[in-house]
This record gives structure tokens, C-alpha cells and sequence, in this order.
């Protein structure tokens, strides 16, 4: 948390002050939730009321937090009465049907896409639109975890050249499809260690997705273009404010466990140098600009909470710029997003 605090307070931003005492998390089983958990149990917040929640499943189970070890309880509505905040990492479904419930008694922060582009949703990364949240309606949006890693490292570049279009190839690890996906890799991974075929029928991936690639994520449209392909570019035009910004995405599961990859070509309006770029990413939050001689690589960003950039160098015309974009799916493009969000929310 010290660092996630450093994050807030670098370029001589003033100190928020932050009292998060009673807490829920929806989903504190699942991958995102467990990462949130974790974060916070290393963070110096005094939590005097700490709610978990999961499905029936898990009801009655036990985690440890700290000093003591809390029951999980089933998710219901009732369940967040009298806390400050919620965090929901649930999938769209349950999050249709708990969260308006929910922002009844406090704000929540949802990690689902099911409201994120609602005009009423603020869906916010703390680096690029922290002022979205104001007058906001106790439903906040964290966003897409590919989303974030690329609107953190576009836009500084925007509002120096202009940004006017963007390619995008992503590279995005299993983890980004919750526990079970994280499992079947694992699972997989063993059988082709064996050189055995895998069994991937009960697999949540359309095809073996060790020591494989796979074109898709999420469903596909009548168009041919897939939901998670959608979701980078809608999202990454709302949180950018940027509605007509053309966008052409092509998202795949790679064989990786956790961190996500970006291959993204940037068009401005204005001339673009390298030098500059670099610069200017250098400087700006959130972003680890690597050396010239390093690359950023999934294995590293693993367990951080920044955007990892590298290979920055000039596109096909000197209005383009090719940039390497790595970072933790489950740090920053879930669970540090949603607590940075919860930092401005609770220091406002
Ligand atoms: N993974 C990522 O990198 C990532 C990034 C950004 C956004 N997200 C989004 O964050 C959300 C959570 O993702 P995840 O990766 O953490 O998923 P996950 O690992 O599959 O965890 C799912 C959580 O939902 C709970 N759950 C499942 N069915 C339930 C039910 N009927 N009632 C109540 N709780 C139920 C599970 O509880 P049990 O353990 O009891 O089954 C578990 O706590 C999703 O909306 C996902 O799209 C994920």
C-alpha cells in the first residue's frame, strides 16, 4: 500500500487522506477479489469491518486477514448494510442483480463490465479521469483489464500529439478469465509437459489453450468482432473522452499465466519523436518506462501495481508511434485500479 500510496503522491500531489474502515468484498474467493484482499492486508488501513462475500459454495469457509480469520458469507444485498464501501468482483449477471441493491447502503466499485458504459457510471482510471467520479451515483466502474494498461500509457502521448487512431494487438494471459481458466492452464500445462494430449472438455477456453494461442476472447458478433475486442474500444473512448477515436483491436489468450501484453501503434495529429514519446512517458503516473537496452515482459510487471513500456520507436510515418505495453491483469487491471479508485473516492 506504501507503494500504491507513493503512486498518489508522485509529482508532489497532495496527500489524500484515507479512512476505510468498513469494507465488503463481493467475490472474495475469485482471483480479482483474492488479489484486493491481499493488497489490502499489506496496506496500513485500520479495517475495523471486513465483509466477504462469495457463492453458497464457499459459504462458511474461512480466510485469514491479518490477525484473525473471517467467515465468508453468501452474497446478499442486506449483507452490506452499514459499511462505507464495496468492491464487487463478480461476474455480469450477479453484478446486475446485487450492485444497484448494494449502492443503496454505500458506493461500490464494480470490476464487471455490466455497467461500465451506462452514461451515468463514472468509469475511471485514477491516472487519466479521477474528475469522472464527481456527482457519481454509489455505482463506480473499474474497467477492462486490457483498457486500463492502454489509456494509462496513451494518455499523457494524447495530450501532448493528439491522439487520432490506434492498432492494437493484445496478448492477455489466462488469468484474465477468473480462477477456473487459471486452473484448466495449469492443468494443461502438465499434460504437454508429458507430452499427452490434454482434456479440455469442461474447459471454460473455446480450444486447448496450453502451448496454444487462441483469436478470441469472449463471444463474437455478427461483424466478427469479439466482446473483449468491443470493450477496449468503447471503454477506452469513454474513460479517454475521446467518442469518435477509431480504434482497431485484436484481442488473444496467450499461454501465460498472469500479465497481460499490449502491441499498440498510436496515430497523432501532430508529428511524433521517439525521444520526446519516451520523455514523456517517463514522467508520467503510473508508467514504468524501461531502459532502451530492457524489454517489459509479463514474468516482470507480475505482482506490481504500474504499467510496464517499452520498445518505444517510430511507426511507419512520423505521426506513428509503436509502443510494448505489460502489466499484472490482476494488480492494475483489476484490484489496484479498484483500490486507487476507492482512495479518491473515500479522500474527496
Ligand atoms: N481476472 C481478471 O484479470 C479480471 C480483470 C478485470 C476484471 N475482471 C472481472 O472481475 C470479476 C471477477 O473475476 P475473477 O477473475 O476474480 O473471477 P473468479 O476467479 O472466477 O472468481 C469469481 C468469484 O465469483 C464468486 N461467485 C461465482 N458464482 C457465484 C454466485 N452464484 N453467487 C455469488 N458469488 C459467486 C466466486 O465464489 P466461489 O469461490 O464461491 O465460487 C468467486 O469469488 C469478473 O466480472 C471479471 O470479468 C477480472
Amino acid at each position: 500500500m506504501a507503494e500504491l500510496r507513493s503512486e498518489l503522491t508522485k509529482g508532489g500531489r497532495e496527500f489524500i487522506v484515507i479512512l476505510m474502515k468498513k469494507i465488503g468484498i463481493a467475490g472474495a474467493t475469485g482471483l480479482v477479489g483474492e488479489t484486493l484482499l491481499r493488497l489490502l492486508e499489506a496496506s496500513d488501513y485500520e479495517i475495523t469491518d471486513l465483509r466477504l462475500f462469495a457463492s453458497k459454495r464457499s459459504a462458511g469457509t474461512r480466510i485469514r486477514f491479518r490477525d484473525r480469520e473471517i467467515e465468508v458469507r453468501e452474497v446478499t444485498a442486506e449483507g452490506f448494510e452499514g459499511l462505507e464501501l464495496a468492491f464487487f468482483c463478480l461476474e455480469n449477471e450477479l453484478a446486475r442483480e446485487f450492485v444497484p441493491e448494494v449502492a443503496r447502503f454505500c458506493p461500490v466499485i464494480d470490476k464487471s463490465s455490466e455497467f461500465r458504459l451506462a452514461p451515468e457510471v463514472p468509469l475511471v482510471v485514477p491516472e487519466v479521469n479521477p474528475e469522472a467520479l464527481k456527482g457519481h451515483k454509489n455505482i463506480i466502474a473499474n474497467p477492462n483489464c486490457t483498457t486500463i494498461p492502454l489509456v494509462v500509457a496513451l494518455y499523457p502521448l494524447h495530450q501532448q500529439f493528439g491522439l487520432k487512431e490506434v492498432f492494437l494487438a493484445t496478448y492477455q494471459s489466462v488469468s484474465g478469465a477468473g480462477r477456473a481458466a487459471l486452473e484448466q492452464f495449469f492443468y494443461e500445462t502438465e499434460f504437454i509437459a508429458l507430452r499427452q494430449k490434454p482434456d479440455t472438455g469442461g474447459s471454460p477456453f473455446i480450444s486447448q489453450i496450453a502451448d496454444n494461442v487462441i483469436p478470441v476472447i469472449g463471444s463474437i458478433d455478427e461483424h466478427g468482432v469479439s466482446s473483449e475486442e468491443k470493450k477496449t474500444v468503447l471503454e477506452s473512448r469513454k474513460i479517454l473522452g475521446l467518442p469518435e477515436l477509431k480504434v482497431n483491436s485484436t484481442c488473444v489468450r496467450v499461454p501465460v499465466a498472469v500479465g497481460h501484453s499490449l502491441a499498440v501503434t498510436c496515430r497523432f495529429d501532430r508529428r511524433v519523436e521517439p525521444a520526446e514519446a519516451r520523455n514523456i512517458l517517463n514522467k508520467a503516473p503510473g508508467v514504468v518506462l524501461k531502459a532502451d537496452s530492457e524489454l517489459a515482459t509479463p514474468a516482470e510487471c507480475r505482482g506490481k501495481n504500474d504499467v510496464y513500456v517499452s520498445r518505444v520507436r517510430q511507426g511507419a510515418t512520423e505521426y506513428d508511434l509503436n509502443l510494448w505495453i505489460c502489466t499484472d491483469n490482476l494488480r492494475k487491471g483489476a484490484a489496484t485500479n479498484a483500490l486507487q479508485i476507492a482512495q479518491r473516492l473515500l479522500g474527496e
